[in-house]
């Protein structure tokens, strides 16, 4: 099968599409033809050899992409929820390999989820790390009341679309942070308000947020404690030992004086396919979009990660692997 592999790490010219086995499955795991597949900054962060999570990931050489949308054509002896054929999107656990930039991936069946047929193959393999990102943030880490309001930094990108949308979903109030050409779309994303970075600075407002989730990391906890209310938390994206640190700080002090002070705290996503379950329905009743920046073809991967780097992409990079989505 046709792959995405690295076999160094490096910034350029390490990723190269070739031929390599088909994986055979554990008891446990499902292959699937991949129609789609999406990228995220951690596909190139791991090529590079930075990304934080890489000693989770298998050793090289390594087939590169964690998301993922296709067609179930084995099953392992264990496996009972899923059968040859099925329609699935999902991401691959941080531990053992990734994988989805190839024509098949093997995946544990308790990491993916039904495709709903009234979403396409290009909006589910956008959707996994980047929406269960904002989901898992709104639902369950900062828990977002109907009643509040939330600030998105980096509204823009793919978790950050995911974010006001689903905020939205739920009732609250939606602030989005991002550049001046971008505006329009986040207003059409239905942001209530929405701030150009260039000339406001958010963490001069006084006591104006619930929750400020900075997705793209260009705050920081004590740069944002003017901004939060009282009860308000920070979260960010961006695992590093300070943001570990801070986080582990904050959620000592919340155990030890339970109360009004602010919180900080790290999101770190995980497959849960209740997750990934919800905000396809969210999609399928028309209540959020998966917002495309492009699509390109799997040969063309180097292209699409060159995009990726950038850090201008609007909304998620969709890899047409199988070269049947319609554009
Ligand atoms: N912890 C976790 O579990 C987890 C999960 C997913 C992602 N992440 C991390 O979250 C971060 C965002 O991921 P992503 O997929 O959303 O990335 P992305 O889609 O590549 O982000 C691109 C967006 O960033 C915006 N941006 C760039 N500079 C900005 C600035 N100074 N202020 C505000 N916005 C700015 C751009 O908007 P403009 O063009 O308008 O500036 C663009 O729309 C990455 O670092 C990723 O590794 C972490």
């Amino acid at each position: 099968m046709k792959a995405a592999v690295i076999h160094s790490y490096g910034r350029h010219g390490v990723l190269h599409v070739e031929d390599i086995p088909v994986p055979s499955i554990g008891h446990n795991e499902v292959l699937v033809k991949v129609e789609a597949a999406s990228v995220n900054p951690r596909d190139w962060l791991l090529m590079r050899g930075v990304y934080q999570g890489k000693r989770f990931v298998e050793p090289l050489p390594a087939t590169l992409g964690s998301d993922f949308s296709g067609t179930i054509t084995a099953c392992g002896a264990n496996v009972k929820h899923f059968k040859v054929g099925d329609t699935v999107f999902g991401m691959q656990p941080l531990k053992g390999q990734f994988g989805a930039f190839a024509e098949y991936i093997k995946i544990r069946a308790n990491a993916i989820a039904l495709k709903p047929e009234t979403i396409s193959h290009a909006d589910a393999a956008a959707i996994p790390c980047a929406g269960m990102t904002s989901y898992q943030t709104i639902h369950r880490l900062a828990q977002l009341k109907p009643s509040e309001t939330i600030l998105i930094n980096g509204a823009s990108g793919g978790v950050g679309t995911y974010g006001v949308q689903i905020a939205k979903a739920h009732g609250a109030k939606v602030v989005a942070v991002c550049s001046g050409k971008n505006i329009k779309m986040c207003k059409q994303l239905d942001a209530d308000e929405v701030l150009d970075y260039a000339e406001n600075n958010f963490e001069e407002y006084e006591a104006t947020f619930d929750v400020v989730y900075d997705v793209i990391g260009r705050s920081s906890p004590r740069r944002a404690t003017k901004c939060l209310k009282a009860g308000g938390r920070y979260v960010t994206t961006i695992p590093n030992a300070k943001t570990v640190f801070e986080a582990t700080k904050s959620w000592v002090a919340s155990l030890i004086m339970p109360g009004k002070h602010k919180r900080t705290q790290l999101i770190v996503v995980k497959p849960v396919p209740e997750d990934l379950t919800a905000i396809a329905d969210l999609i399928g009743c028309g209540k959020i979009t998966s917002v495309i920046d492009s699509i390109y073809t799997l040969d063309d991967i180097q292209s699409a990660f060159d995009h990726s780097q950038s850090w201008r992409a609007k909304g998620k990079i969709v890899i047409d692997v199988s070269g049947q989505l319609q554009a």
